[in-house]
């Protein structure tokens, strides 16, 4: 049966972790100039419905260290644009290429793209969800503390589609998270009570003190994702007292790093201070993107 990475529920605890492991080597062969042509000869789609500069960038260059290409794909000239069913372009797809990757809206755009495939489909970013960048912000995290069990993460802000991937990855991983969010801006409901009902650690508040509370781990997102733009203004006015500053970092645990998944918005989530400052380790969860999506393509190519 083809697999796909649409959400890291799918996979297991055990799995994600061997991903991880294959990433962290992938990561030292490249360093050490050590060909790794797992790939080779492979080609990966990728289908862009919103704008991208790190998945792009690394999934493109992943391919070519692995010995692959990658197709750039947007709407704009493909037929998609053009109203072209999902459920075809699947199927064509299938027929030359060996994955693809999809950043798009719905999550059931992927769903139903990975339906009518017989070839993995990767989340490269839905609303709802984008694992792909939870397997670099954890192998950043196993960097940084040598495991991700035990530890105890903060998610400060929007309840979007990287809070609910870390949600997931709170019950993959065995890490305790704790969610500030304003009201009327949760995670999403059902992830949250799957999260918890499979044994995960997870409190949700409003208070952004409560969650970053001798936290190892300080993380946030843009307050306007992409597609939300025209509510900048009011999620701006709903989310004061939600930055990420100094003041607030200073709660977490001394030895806390800050995550961001980017774009940031200096001024807005995150102070300039906390991004440039001592705890962010935001550059190098950029760089693990390559990493981690090489190990999950070649997870699940070979
Ligand atoms: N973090 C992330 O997915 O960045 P891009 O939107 O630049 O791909
Ligand atoms: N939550 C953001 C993440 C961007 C990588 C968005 O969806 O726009």
């Amino acid at each position: 049966m083809t697999r796909h990475f649409l959400s890291l529920a799918d996979w297991t605890g055990e799995e994600l972790g061997g991903i991880l492991d294959l990433a962290a080597d992938l990561k030292n062969k490249q360093q050490q100039g050590e060909p790794h042509p797992l790939l080779a000869g492979k080609t990966l789609g990728m289908l862009f419905e919103k704008s991208s500069t790190r998945t792009r960038v690394s999934f493109e260059v992943g391919l070519t260290q692995l010995g692959g290409h990658a197709i750039f794909l947007s709407p704009r000239d493909t037929q998609i644009g053009r109203g072209e069913p999902i459920k075809d372009t699947a199927r064509v797809l299938s027929r030359y290429v060996d994955a693809v990757m999809v950043r798009t809206f719905a999550q059931e755009t992927v769903e139903e793209l990975a339906n009518w495939s017989t070839i993995p489909i990767i989340n490269g970013l839905t609303d709802l969800l984008h694992p792909c960048q939870l397997m670099a912000d954890l192998l950043t995290v196993k960097e940084r503390f040598g495991k991700v069990e035990g530890l105890k993460a903060a998610w400060v802000g929007d309840g979007n589609n990287m809070a609910n991937s870390w949600i997931n990855a709170a019950a993959a991983f065995g890490f305790k998270l704790a969610l500030a969010c304003p009201g009327g801006y949760n995670p999403d409901e059902k992830i949250l009570e799957d999260a918890r009902n499979s044994g995960a650690d997870i409190l949700l508040t409003e208070d952004p003190r409560e969650a970053v509370e001798s936290a190892d781990v300080v993380t946030t997102d843009v307050w306007a994702s992409m597609g939300q733009e025209e509510e900048q203004a009011k999620r701006e006015a709903d989310f004061q007292g939600f930055m990420v500053d100094e003041g607030l970092m200073n709660l977490s645990a001394e030895h806390s790093i800050f995550m961001h998944c980017l774009p940031a918005h200096r001024g807005e989530e995150v102070s300039e201070g906390v991004l440039e400052g001592p705890h962010s380790v935001v550059w190098d969860q950029a760089e693990n993107r390559l990493h981690a999506q090489k190990a999950i393509l070649a997870t699940l190519l070979t």
